[in-house]
């Protein structure tokens, strides 16, 4: 047997067997490659005499188209072979009961929040934000908390632990007021934003967790009135719950950072165990609000003389629940995938103008 009959059986053999495309391809770059056993041969017809290449060139061309064609119709082959075990693993059973449409969802919270968010954007307010944990000035002083008064305590603060050095004890804030001081000193009037966010209090019973939302309003502007304040919120709440308009009144009540300060209520019916809005001879609270105190315009660098300005402030899990028909407050941090698979909003249709709200 001559060299190149070996050669070919071997390399016949050899693809014969080869049982992946990867596998072949090593087999091709050995024969045919650059450097391959067969290139090797055909580059040495060069240097044969014209007899010596009129024998050799046939036989070696041979071997190679011969070698060339084994090598595709095995790849083919294992190509399709391939594909076979590649359909096989990734085959999906149809047959399967289809997963739930979504296990979670949004939580009412966060939808009665987009929802505000979206009735105040529509009126022009932007959104602000402030930190979490807030230091005595922002939560306090510049809302004209008098130094060591017992509305401090009032407001049941988490203090953090004092800084070793400075002695100063930061706080979990107590309301998204302090909001309103980062405002007014980072911006110049006028001004109308909204500062939705996480509070804290030192409160746990059925209708008070100690981690709740709140969403602060602020106006300042020039020649703001009372009639201001009131319009915005009697629309919002109108809105909010899908009125054409709504009964409230203004009941006179104290805040340090506003004065005069109020809380609004809306009429309601709470006969026959369900809740019903603008009828009866109830009231139900709704928020706090009033005309920013002249001391905390001061506080703020601004002159009361020149902008004046109203604030209000919302608890939106108390909002979402009487939206939404949930009667515990607890449930609503308890983190329980059950209690959001009936309560939680759909991820895929966020609150907005244009859409509707809820
Ligand atoms: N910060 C007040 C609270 O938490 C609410 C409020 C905000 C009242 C703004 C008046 C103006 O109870």
């Amino acid at each position: 047997m001559t060299d190149l009959n070996q050669l070919e059986l071997d390399l016949i053999n050899a693809i014969g067997a080869a049982d992946s495309v990867t596998g072949l391809e090593d087999i091709r770059v050995a024969a045919l490659g650059k450097s391959g056993s067969i290139s090797g041969l055909l580059k040495g017809l060069g240097a044969m005499s014209p007899d010596e290449r009129r024998e050799q060139g046939p036989l070696i061309n041979g071997l190679r188209d011969r070698v060339g064609a084994a090598l595709s119709a095995k790849k083919a082959g294992l190509e399709a072979a391939e594909l076979d075990a590649r359909l096989l693993a990734e085959r999906i059973d149809l047959t399967l009961p289809a997963r739930p449409r979504r296990k979670g969802g949004v939580h009412p919270t966060m939808q009665a929040m987009d929802e505000i968010i979206a009735i105040f954007a529509e009126m022009g307010f932007a959104v602000a934000e402030g930190p979490d944990i807030e230091d005595d000035f922002h939560n306090f002083t510049a809302l004209n908390f008098p130094p060591k008064h017992p509305a401090r305590e009032l407001h049941d603060t988490f203090f953090l632990k004092a800084d070793p050095e400075t002695g100063e004890r930061k706080v979990l804030r107590t309301h998204t007021s302090p909001v309103q001081v980062r405002t007014m000193m980072s911006e110049k009037p006028p001004i109308r934003i909204i500062a939705p966010g996480r509070t804290f209090r030192k409160d746990s019973d059925a209708t008070h967790t100690p981690m709740f939302h709140q969403v602060e309003g602020l106006v300042i502007d020039r020649a703001i009135h009372m009639g201001h304040l009131k319009w915005t919120l009697e629309t919002f709440v109108a809105r909010y719950f899908e009125l054409s308009g709504v009964h409230a009144r203004f009941r006179p009540h104290h805040f340090p950072f506003t004065e005069p300060s109020a809380e609004m209520d809306i009429r309601c019916d709470r006969s026959g165990g369900s809740l019903k809005l603008n009828e009866g001879d109830d009231w139900m609270e709704i928020l706090g609000c009033g005309m920013v105190h002249p001391n905390v315009l001061r506080n703020c660098g601004l002159d009361p003389d020149e902008w004046q300005g109203f604030a209000f402030g919302m608890g939106v899990d108390r909002l979402a629940m009487l939206k939404y028909g949930i009667t515990d407050l607890r449930p609503m941090f308890e983190a329980d995938t059950r209690w959001l698979a009936h309560y939680g909003f759909s991820p895929f249709v966020a609150p907005n103008a244009a859409s509707g709200l809820s």
